[in-house]
């Protein structure tokens, strides 16, 4: 068993997606272990975002993840960050498969609804700044 970190980002929010992208993430398989709406702040963002910092576009996605409330979830099960990041599609949405979420619902390669976790090292660090609460805890 895996886990991993989702955010149903400030976009997908603000749309009235939130319950549509985590009925996906259950149909598929994955349990929720945890999840919380939330709003950002920016040092928290920029923690989360920390491999991005050098990117150009860097401070545009710490305002576009701290502009709003967000739901972050934490999923378990079978190869759960592969499974997961399948729902979610590629991150740019126009490479994303149709029936992904971003394939279905996104244009805009920032505003692309929906992050998780890309490795079992970033899970487990995502998860300890979202629900330290769930650290050293068993994964089922
Ligand atoms: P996410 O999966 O949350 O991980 C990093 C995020 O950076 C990504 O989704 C996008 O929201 C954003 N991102 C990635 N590439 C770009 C880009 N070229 N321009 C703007 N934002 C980007």
């Amino acid at each position: 068993m895996e886990r991993t970190l989702i955010l149903v980002k400030p976009d997908a929010f603000a749309r009235g997606l939130t319950g549509e992208i985590i009925a996906r993430f259950e149909r598929k398989g994955l349990k929720i272990v945890a999840i919380k709406s939330m709003q950002l702040d920016r040092e928290t963002a920029e923690r989360h975002y920390a491999e991005h910092r050098e990117k150009p576009f860097f401070g545009e996605l710490v305002d576009f993840i701290t502009s709003g409330p967000l739901v972050a979830l934490v999923l378990s099960g079978e190869r759960a960050i592969e499974a997961a990041r399948q729902v979610i599609g590629a991150t740019d949405p126009l490479a994303a498969a149709p029936g992904s979420i971003r394939g279905d619902f996104a244009l805009s390669v920032q505003n692309n609804l929906v992050h998780g976790s890309d490795s079992p090292e970033s899970a487990e660090r995502e998860v300890a700044i979202f629900f330290p609460e769930l650290v050293g805890s068993a994964v089922a």
